[in-house]
């Protein structure tokens, strides 16, 4: 009865909100959006899980369907707001309806032609199978929702990345991934320039693990990813130079990032797109020595203190090597608290000048990789 009297006022409605869970369930509520595609009507769902919300989209019968499902088992209350009224309906244990209509200010609604949904360059329920074997995806490519935050990292990175490559017109790219882990980023890179874009993109990605390394190369075969490849590397010890066109780290631990940028600089990469993380090299050897001291006497303090040194000093280096870096927040840090991007590009040659910096290190006896590998270009 909810949903036929509900349909009779559709197009007033301006959203509806199904809560009060019967049982202890991670969704509190559903809210549900109108909207107008191709001349029919859908319903967006936003479901709030943990404080992250998650979309769907919904033809009228599967609104209903879905409404029908969520109602009867999960919720005992769905309120309506439409242009002029509130309704609100209660469900008593009995299974009777309770209607309480109220009035409101709103004026005429207008259901928009498409559904406002932020467009992400990688969408939910889009068939990227490799992100089903990487348990990013369900088999129906839904988001598992432990790897939400992943999901929304990998999106970001390509987001960034697209922002950099969308007028691209090279028929092919090399990239390399230092300490590519599973390889969720790898994977999409390679789905973004190869599958997106049909670009010839090679990309090799480096990590200590073999057993990890060994997977990913099982699965770029098993979706003939011909030219994307893993390598059981350890990034400290060098690897052989190549023309490179964009190099990638995405939380490659401690000095690991070190190694990346140094990579880079000595291939003149064009560009850098690094998350550093665990800094721990600066926070171990720094002392105390003057203005900074403030800042060493609490651990959690000197921590975050020496993990922003010691990216300001990447930063700088970076710089003096010729490239252009922008410094951002890559997600919000919920969904990461190791968040900061350096985004570099290469724009001019060399203009080495770290005396500055060196005296500042070694005021504070701080051990800096990049610093020291680069002393000597
Ligand atoms: C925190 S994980 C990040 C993995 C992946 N990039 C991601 O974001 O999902 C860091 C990875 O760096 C790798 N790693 C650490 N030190 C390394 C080294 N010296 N050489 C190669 N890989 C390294 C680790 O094995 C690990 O898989």
């Amino acid at each position: 009865m909810i949903f036929e009297e509900i349909i009779k006022n559709l197009k007033s409605i301006k959203k509806m909100v199904v809560s009060d869970p019967k049982i202890k369930i991670a969704e509190t509520k559903l809210v549900y959006h109108p909207y107008i595609k191709k001349g029919e009507i859908y319903f967006q769902e936003e479901v709030v899980l943990s404080n992250k919300a998650f979309h769907n989209n919904y033809s009228l019968e599967e609104f209903k369907k879905r409404l029908e499902e969520e109602l009867v088992n999960y919720y005992r209350q769905i309120v309506v707001i439409e242009a002029g009224r509130t309704v609100s309906y209660f469900i008593n244990p009995n299974g009777k309806i309770k209607r309480r209509e109220e009035k409101n200010t709103l004026n005429e609604v207008k259901l928009s032609e498409h559904n406002k949904e932020k467009k992400y360059i990688l969408e939910e329920g889009e068939c990227i199978p490799a992100l089903v074997d990487l348990g990013v995806f369900t088999k129906e490519y839904k988001i598992v929702s432990s790897k939400y935050d992943k999901f929304k990292q990998i999106n970001r990175f390509i987001e960034i990345i697209d922002d950099e490559f969308k007028n691209y017109t090279n028929k092919e790219i090399t990239i390399l991934d230092f300490g590519c882990g599973k390889s969720y980023l790898t994977f999409i890179i390679y789905y973004y320039f190869a599958i997106k874009k049909g670009i010839n993109a090679k990309i090799i990605g480096y990590d200590l693990k073999e057993d990890v390394v060994e997977n990913c190369n099982r699965l770029a075969q098993k979706y003939k990813y011909d030219n994307l490849h893993f390598e059981v590397k350890d990034v400290a010890k060098g690897l052989d130079d190549q023309k490179v066109d964009m190099l990638v780290s995405l939380h490659a631990c401690d000095t690991s990032t070190d190694y990346a940028l140094y990579y880079a600089i000595k291939n003149k990469v064009p560009n850098i797109f690094s998350v550093p993380c665990c800094q721990h090299q600066v926070n171990s050897s720094i002392k105390r020595g003057g203005d900074f001291d403030l800042l060493l006497k609490d651990g959690l303090i000197k921590e975050r203190f020496s993990a922003l040194l010691t990216d300001s000093i990447r930063v700088q280096l970076l710089r003096e090597q010729g490239y252009s870096v922008d410094v951002i927040e890559f997600v919000d840090f919920e969904h990461s608290p190791k968040n900061i991007m350096l985004r570099a590009k290469k724009v001019s040659s060399a203009k080495k000048d770290s005396s500055k910096l060196g005296a500042l290190l070694s005021k504070y006896h701080v051990e800096q990789e990049l610093f020291n590998l680069t002393k000597n270009l």
